[in-house]
């Protein structure tokens, strides 16, 4: 009983990796279903910038009328076939390389016997003979049609899962706007233009919907948040800040926005305000004073009602406050002034600060 726990652990940890490698095995066929196809397309691209690139070349040399009518034309030589397919692949590219090798007696076959009757090779070598890709708008083994049918795939509103390709499963991802299997259908926020059972086109609403069918704000079937319905049933902006309680928070003033709005931060002059700046407030904030609708610092020091005045103290005016420091050659201790000790040698230097400092100030 007591070796039974460790075995079904192993043998489950055993099933799992199976599992895993299976798994592994079927993502990496489908993308070899897709990705060979996708090397063939590459080549039969190189193909024909082969042949283009040779278009004009002859066999060098002597190219007299006599040496074209003895050896075939270069247009048609074997000659011309090597140069092109030693240009098929980078060096670098290992599928490329593979597919070129594994079937280059099918170039030669296209080349010499059926170039005439089947012109586009990627057709005939990549679809027809090696078969591992699909004619557009078909996908799958079988190159069966893609959701929405060949011509049209997904009725132009979306790619087709493995289009073209011996993979995929044919479904549908649809261009932004719309949705469905068959991407006739529209998304929230858009509307069908036109529409028929093979055609759909679906536009934007305007901002204010959530839903519409049509256009303009009087279209919305729904308004979004942040709109409502005015008396002519159109969608407007709701003004969050006109409300009689506020959303945004005691030092803040409300700025309204199409379909939503934002609180921002009060000059600090300020306790509450209607708006940017310290001409905006609804009251001044303690250590500030109305002046002229404009809340100002207020000066302590110069009050009637005096501050600081216990001995060797003076006063200094900060933003909003004051601070009550010692005088000069006075020193904080236990929450009193006490002179400053002064050392012999440094008492000139020392007592000719202590006349200009504060009374310049002041
Ligand atoms: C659907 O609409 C498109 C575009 O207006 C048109 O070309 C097509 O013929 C219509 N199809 C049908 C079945 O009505
Ligand atoms: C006004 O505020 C109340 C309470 O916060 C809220 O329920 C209501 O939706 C607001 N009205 C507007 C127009 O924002």
């Amino acid at each position: 009983m007591l070796s039974a726990g460790p075995q079904r652990l192993l043998l489950l940890l055993l099933l799992s990796c199976v599992t895993l490698v299976l798994l592994f095995q079927v993502v990496d066929a489908k993308r070899d279903l897709t990705g060979a196809c996708v090397t063939c397309q590459q080549i039969t691209d190189n193909f024909n910038k082969g042949l283009e690139r040779t278009v004009k070349q002859n066999f060098g040399g002597g190219n007299t009328a006599w040496e074209e009518r003895k050896l075939s034309k270069y247009e048609t030589s074997e000659i011309r076939l090597m140069e092109i397919v030693e240009g098929l692949c980078d060096s670098s590219s290992f599928e490329c390389n593979r597919m070129v090798e594994e079937h280059e007696e099918h170039f030669e076959t296209w080349w010499f016997k059926r170039k005439a009757k089947h012109p586009d090779l990627h057709k005939w070598f990549c679809i027809e003979t090696i078969k591992v890709c699909c004619p557009k708008g078909t996908f799958g083994p079988h190159c069966n049609s893609c959701v929405g049918g060949s011509d049209r795939p997904c009725h132009g509103n979306g790619m087709c899962d493995g289009d073209g390709t011996r993979g995929g499963n044919g479904k549908c991802s649809c261009d932004h706007g719309y949705k469905g299997e068959f991407c006739l259908d529209c998304i929230d926020g858009y509307f069908n233009e036109v529409r028929n059972d093979t055609f759909s086109l679906c536009t934007e609403c305007d901002t204010s919907c959530k839903t519409c069918t049509g256009a303009t704000n009087q279209e919305c079937d729904e308004c979004k948040e942040g709109w409502e319905e005015d008396d002519q049933e159109a969608c407007v902006d709701v003004n969050e800040c006109a409300n009689d309680s506020s959303p945004c928070e005691e030092d803040q003033y409300c700025l309204n926005t199409e379909g939503s709005y934002s609180c921002k931060a009060c000059d600090s002059v300020c306790s509450g305000c209607t708006g940017a700046g310290p001409d905006k407030c609804q009251a001044c904030a303690s250590g500030y004073q109305d002046t002229e609708g404009t809340c100002t610092d207020i000066d302590e020091c110069s009050q009637p009602e005096a501050v600081c005045i216990e001995e060797h103290r003076e006063c200094i005016n900060t933003k909003g406050s004051y601070t009550c420091i010692c005088s000069s050659g006075y020193e904080e201790q236990d929450g009193e002034c006490v002179q400053t000790p002064q050392p012999e040698k440094e008492e000139e230097s020392e007592s000719s600060e202590t006349t200009t400092t504060p009374h310049g100030e002041l």
